[in-house]
């Protein structure tokens, strides 16, 4: 390629990056809001508001959206989770995660010694979680949306069929991949056009095969994706690749409607994401821990706050290794007792101001999600509010995919505890409440998160970041109604990250002052620096100036609000 040619690439993809960077003050808007990881899917969700549909509506055309423009978590192949807050106040959850195959079991991933066979429970076809994504929006769409299916579903067909501009992530996704040819010839195809380039930015990315397959599920609802031609295509895939993932699993693969985890933050309610996802109920324990704090003495990113943020962290997923699990397996999980503010009195005893407590790393350890997560945010005149977080777990999911049918496969069987009794302070987890069983969901980190004043929504966010997802969610919500800030200002804060093993506090670059770091070490804690964590889509209501705001994290370049 010419020189002058790379320069002006390399120009565009500045200017692209900096305007996008730009982009991501607050967005306002009179009817209605949708954030998501990528500008142009949130454009498809402000189109379906401005044709008459509910949040709901424009949750599930801008997931579909995504499943298209950001294909590293944006998804038809993975799960996920919905936060659903109507106008009156009545709050949903429906929970799309992946389920274990009929065939999976507990040894699944172990030798004939017993030995855990490395990286097979997060890289080979074995990986695969029955998909939930289709199943998930399509519960949401039939019980809660206003328009009908095909009207918002359409808009990704047409992204898929006609092309969107390739955009700054996945022109660096594409560099990835196809800089060692033939690794991965899936993943190397994908990216490239009916030439065999690779796409360049400011390009048309078509996915036609994608299309075709979306095309099904916009003629025939679920069914268009669990059974027919798509499910034959996906177990003659699994059957080739040595997966496990059948018909049968495709035909039975439920989407459940459940409570939400509730809970109240000094006259703030609190509603998130209840197992299998540990989100919910880490973020109200936490919060709890927090109410207990006398935060007119603490100030803000002080090595007080900090510490005391990281002791909560600890403590709550401690309790999280311990308990948390698929609620159909795990009959007995004390949630009323972990989002009880009598339990909090308690554990806010055992936090020492002065002392970093010790994380016991005989008994659990670190767990095992991904980080390439994402979530989007969608609020509607009516007062309706949706908080939706999907994952393939890791970037690109399992990087195997059809391709006759155009998307990506999870590898979501990763997020469950691979040896059964083997726990390890390297960060290997084997207790039970998460172990592989067929039909069984693998716990999440995910925290789809509605905070409600007075029975209305008030703040709608969530975010990627595997185990960081409840600690960015938690201090950006913390950052709202504790610390006051604006939602933009919330979700760009730095933050911290403790998950109780590896005992440490992981923080953003530039977080510390050395003053910090030393208070910090004093009290006993290990620091580690990290130059990112977590990506916020939120939306805040202001009732009396009757307006919405919107704020995406500028650490996704191509990710906005668009409101109407
Ligand atoms: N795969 C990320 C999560 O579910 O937390």
């Amino acid at each position: 390629m010419p020189i002058l040619k790379w320069k002006n690439i390399h120009r565009t993809i500045l200017l692209v990056f900096l305007g996008a960077a730009l982009l991501n003050a607050q967005t306002y808007s009179k009817n209605g809001m949708v954030v998501s990881s990528d500008k142009s899917s949130s454009q498809v969700g402000a189109n379906i508001l401005k044709k008459g549909g509910n949040a709901i509506d424009a949750a599930v055309a801008t997931a579909f959206s995504l499943a298209v423009t950001h294909p590293s978590a944006g998804n038809i192949g993975g799960g996920g989770f919905i936060v659903f807050m109507n106008s009156e106040g009545k709050t949903t959850t429906i929970d799309f995660r992946e389920k274990a195959p009929l065939a999976a079991t507990n040894d699944m991933y172990l030798d004939s010694t017993g030995t855990l066979i490395d990286g097979i429970n997060h890289k080979s076809a074995l990986s695969i979680g029955v998909p939930g994504t289709v199943a998930g929006l399509y519960l949401a769409h039939q019980k809660y949306g206003k328009l009908d299916w095909a009207t918002v579903v359409q808009p990704a067909v047409d992204q898929a069929q006609n092309g969107f501009v390739f955009n700054w992530s996945l022109y660096r996704a594409a560099q990835y991949f196809t800089k060692n040819e033939g690794t991965n010839a899936f993943m190397d195809e994908y990216f490239r056009n009916e030439e065999g380039e690779v796409t360049e930015p400011g390009e048309l990315w078509t996915q036609p095969e994608l299309a075709t397959t979306l095309a099904l599920i916009r003629d025939n609802g679920r069914d268009g994706f669990y059974k027919g031609k798509t499910a034959k295509k996906i177990a003659d895939f699994m059957k080739k690749n040595e997966g496990i993932i059948t018909k049968k699993d495709l035909a039975k693969y439920e989407a459940i409607e459940r409570e939400p985890i509730k809970g109240t933050y000094k006259g703030y309610e609190i509603y998130s994401m209840p197992p299998p996802s540990s989100g919910g109920v880490a973020l109200v324990e936490m919060m709890n821990l927090m109410e207990l704090a006398d935060f007119k003495t603490i100030e803000f990113n002080s090595a007080e706050h900090l510490h005391l943020v990281a002791e909560a962290m600890r403590r709550a997923f401690a309790d999280r290794a311990e308990h948390l699990g698929d609620p159909d397996f795990n009959l007995n999980m004390p949630l009323a007792k972990l989002t009880s503010k009598t339990f909090a009195k308690e554990r806010f005893k055992g936090i020492d101001m002065g002392k970093a407590s010790v994380s016991d790393s005989t008994q659990f350890g670190r767990l095992y999600d991904g980080e390439s997560t994402t979530h989007l945010s969608t609020m509607d005149k009516e007062g309706n509010a949706v908080s939706l977080t999907y994952t393939l777990e890791y970037s690109y999911g399992s990087q195997m995919g059809s391709d006759e049918l155009g998307f990506i496969f999870n590898n979501e069987m990763g997020d469950f505890n691979p040896q059964p009794g083997i726990t390890k302070s390297n960060g290997q987890i084997g207790t039970a409440p998460n172990l592989v069983a067929p039909e069984k969901r693998m716990l999440s980190s995910m925290t789809p998160t509605i905070i409600g004043k007075d029975g209305k929504p008030f703040l709608v966010i969530g975010s990627p970041g595997g185990r960081t997802i409840i600690n960015t969610v938690f201090q950006t919500v913390l950052n709202v109604l504790e610390f006051e800030m604006p939602v933009d200002k919330a979700i760009e804060a730095l933050k911290i990250h403790h998950q109780w093993l590896p005992d440490q506090i992981v923080y953003e670059k530039l977080l510390l002052s050395p003053d910090t770091r030393k208070a910090l070490e004093a009290k006993g804690h290990i620091l580690k620096e990290r130059f990112n964590m977590g990506a916020l889509m939120g939306i805040t209501y202001d009732p009396e100036k009757q307006v919405f705001i919107g704020a995406s994290d500028s650490g996704q370049p191509d990710s906005g609000a668009v409101g109407y």
